[in-house]
């Protein structure tokens, strides 16, 4: 007789947590001397909640984005991503787990320039082992923000607002667990803004994503769920 044992780990999953960074801390060599960049930022995130990290310019609010992502290593702490823990995983397995379950939006968009809008989207579902999406899903995502007459046109025929949604796309086309976004309105206006919040917001009802936003934006905090405060390195209490 065989008992199955899958259905308690499956209902234990829902239990873990989308991230953890447990005392991380961030220090860089610049000029001679050492800045302390993070300095023992802790939280965690739970499975289907949005929350923004606000706070001025310099605090750390980007470098804390890397580190959530698994692009950037901390110089001390730990950071589990969907219940892996990655700080001391290797770069093939962690890019492998990046590819899978974290979508990113950065500050510099990183649009491929000799790709359409379209094929920007959907080039992360050509990285091997990604599993197969519904045909059509990025003509829908582009749509969606307001992009469904661009979708021939190169990231040079777009202006910046434009191409700042198409990564916007491209983080989601892989339906990922976790979504990390740097100032995802950064370059568009108060309308356009509204209507990427709305999407976010959607992608969250529909597929339980993990949103995790820095954002200046009064707007799009004030539809988080959370905010994380950060001054200096650290997050107020
Ligand atoms: N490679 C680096 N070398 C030295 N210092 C760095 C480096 N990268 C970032 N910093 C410093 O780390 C601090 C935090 O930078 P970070 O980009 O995380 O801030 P931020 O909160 O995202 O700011 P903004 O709102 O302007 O985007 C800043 O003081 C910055 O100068
Ligand atoms: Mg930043």
């Amino acid at each position: 007789m065989s008992i199955r044992v899958t259905a308690p780990a499956v209902e234990d999953d829902t239990a873990v947590p989308s991230l953890v960074l447990d005392d991380v801390w961030k220090t860089l060599r610049a000029g001679g001397e050492e800045v302390r960049i993070l300095r023992g930022v802790s939280f965690r995130l739970e499975r289907g909640e949005m929350v923004a990290l606000v706070g001025p310019s310099g605090s750390g609010k980007s470098t804390i984005l890397g580190i959530a992502a698994g692009l950037d290593a901390p110089t001390s702490g730990r950071v589990v991503i969907d219940g892996t823990d990655v700080t001391t995983m290797s770069e093939r397995p962690l890019s492998r787990l990046r590819s899978q379950r974290v979508g990113m939006v950065f500050q510099a968009y990183n649009l491929l320039p000799t790709l359409t809008a379209l094929e920007n989207v959907e080039l992360p579902l050509l990285v091997p082992g990604q599993p197969r999406r519904e045909p059509g899903r990025a003509r829908e995502l582009l749509d969606g923000l307001g992009l469904g007459h661009r979708l021939h046109h190169r990231p040079a025929q777009l202006s910046g607002g434009e191409q700042q949604r198409v990564a916007v796309a491209r983080a989601l086309i892989t339906d990922p667990a976790l979504l990390v976004a740097d100032e995802p309105t950064g370059n568009l206006d108060t309308a356009t803004g509204e209507a990427l919040v709305e999407i976010l917001l959607e992608v969250r009802r529909e597929h339980g994503t993990t949103v995790l936003v820095a954002t200046h934006n009064d707007a799009l905090a004030r539809r988080a769920d959370r905010l994380l405060r950060v001054r200096d390195g650290v997050l107020e209490p």
